[in-house]
């Protein structure tokens, strides 16, 4: 007879040991402590003909944006597609938007589980998943209100619930509102300490209020449950950095870079992502990361050469591309934020020919007619492409157009995804470039003046102001 798990949701397996494997494996999924593949392998082990462990590896894979994995990914549905028959109509729908986010549909995947979740609003793969998607495609309104359309229908004493509420504080932080982001942030880990996503929650509101010195001390309080043996562990030493960048400590945000966002630290594309958001804002402030930009971008493109590791590497098996060649070349188009962020590492290393390389080379692949339906098209269109141009005039020192450029993509580089304090390099890149410029001086100004109102006056701002020619009271 087939199972529940704790929730109520129909399983597609009578074997207790294959639902509590793969119960262990959303726990992962959900709080990063080890990747979950293992326990899915298990989960496969003991139920040979269940369907849903292979989609959540699929999902799984799919869920770091490494092109490289889609393959192995495409072969985990299809092993999956052949238990369908019998399987609950839940897993049928999971792996129908598992299917979708493989072929590049994130906004037609979101929607099924947005459908799926107003009847099942207990369903944790789901809420998860969609979560996950809603920040990678800039949906910041459902990034808050789908956990909060589900969170009265959970008992609170299951232990996936922290977790939840943790989805929402994020939520809200994205939705600016930080009191009510903090709060749920602090319940969920009240509740259970072990989850980092709360933690980066209410990082983040310190970020937006300019508390940096409240926000090392957070991070650091913390530090147990996310710097040992979890894959958030780069993002969070990103964000602990950020808090050392607002106070102007570059020596310290050196030294950070060093240990925990480089090398063997960078397994995957999105903490790739992270080091080079990083460097860019050093490099925006004076500081020479030309060497160390460079080594990023050169280990960008070795991409599924290096030996898996504990902690941030999903599986054994990440692939080389499909097409062979430059790893690095051969995303190109995949997913506009990262794109972006490949570019910065790129012109922070002070490499234009190949930033010129992989601007052509992203446009024409994202932009391509026959890309249309992906998600990633209007992304590369509306945000990307523009942006990366803005930073191609940055970087030639076209300082005017460039402020100008950025200042009209800065309106809807939300649309890319990420989060408020990740595109905040669009900002900064604008204060760098009007600061550069006496004809943008005024926009600049407008730019700090907004600054100013969001959260109090830090060294970083101050740094800003100077360099523009304001005084601050
Ligand atoms: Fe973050």
């Amino acid at each position: 007879m087939a199972l529940k798990d704790t929730r109520g949701n129909l399983l597609g397996t009578d074997s207790a040991p294959a639902r509590d494997a793969a119960e262990t494996a959303l726990w992962r999924m959900m709080s990063f402590y080890d990747p979950p593949i293992d326990d899915l392998d298990r989960a496969v082990r003991e139920d040979p003909h269940w369907a849903l462990p292979h989609v959540m590896k699929a999902g799984f894979l799919l869920s770091l944006t490494e092109p490289s994995m889609r393959s192995e990914a495409r072969g985990h549905l299809e092993r999956a597609q052949v238990l369908l028959a019998t399987a609950p109509a839940r897993e049928r729908m999971h792996h129908e938007a598992t299917t979708r986010v493989l072929h590049g549909r994130w906004h037609d995947a979101c929607a099924l589980w947005d459908q799926w979740l107003l009847e099942h609003p207990r369903d944790a793969l789901a809420l998860l998943w969609a979560h996950l998607w809603d920040f990678y495609r800039g949906d910041a309104i459902n990034l808050r209100a789908r956990p909060a359309r589900a969170l009265p229908e959970w008992d609170e004493a299951d232990p996936l619930y922290p977790h939840v509420l943790a989805l929402h504080a994020f939520g809200l932080e994205e939705n600016n509102l930080q009191v009510q982001a903090e709060e749920a942030g602090r319940r969920a880990l009240a509740l259970d300490p072990r989850s980092p996503w709360a933690i980066h929650a209410v990082a983040h509101v310190m970020e937006m209020q300019g508390r940096f010195d409240d926000g090392a001390a957070w991070l650091r309080q913390h530090q147990r449950q996310w710097a040992e043996g979890n894959g958030y562990a780069c993002h969070l030493w990103w964000h602990l950095g950020l808090f050392r960048l607002e106070g102007l400590d570059d020596i310290g945000v050196l030294r950070l870079v060093d240990a925990h966002l480089a090398g063997d630290a960078l397994q995957v594309t999105l903490q790739r992502v992270d080091a080079a958001a990083m460097l860019w804002r050093l490099h925006l402030l004076g500081v020479d990361v030309r060497e160390r930009c460079a080594a990023l971008v050169a280990q960008w493109g070795r991409v599924g050469a290096g030996p898996p590791q504990a902690g941030g590497s999903p599986s054994g098996g990440r692939e080389r591309s499909e097409q062979g060649g430059n790893e690095l070349d051969d995303s190109a188009g995949y997913y506009a934020f990262n794109d972006v962020h490949a570019l910065l590492a790129m012109l922070a290393a002070d490499d234009g020919a190949r930033a010129e390389h992989w601007v052509a080379r992203c446009a024409a692949r994202a932009l391509a007619a026959n890309d249309a339906p992906h998600s990633n098209h209007a992304m590369a269109r509306d945000v990307g492409a523009p942006l990366m141009r803005a930073l191609m005039c940055f970087a030639r020192g076209e300082h005017a157009a460039a402020a100008q450029a950025l200042y009209a993509v800065r309106a809807k580089a939300q649309r890319f995804g990420g989060s408020h304090a990740q595109r905040d390099l669009v900002d900064q890149t604008l204060l760098a470039a009007a600061a550069a410029e006496p004809a943008a001086r005024a926009l600049g100004r407008a730019v700090l003046n907004e600054r100013r109102s969001a959260k109090p006056v830090t060294p970083l701002t101050r740094r800003w102001a100077d360099r523009l020619g304001v005084a601050l009271a």
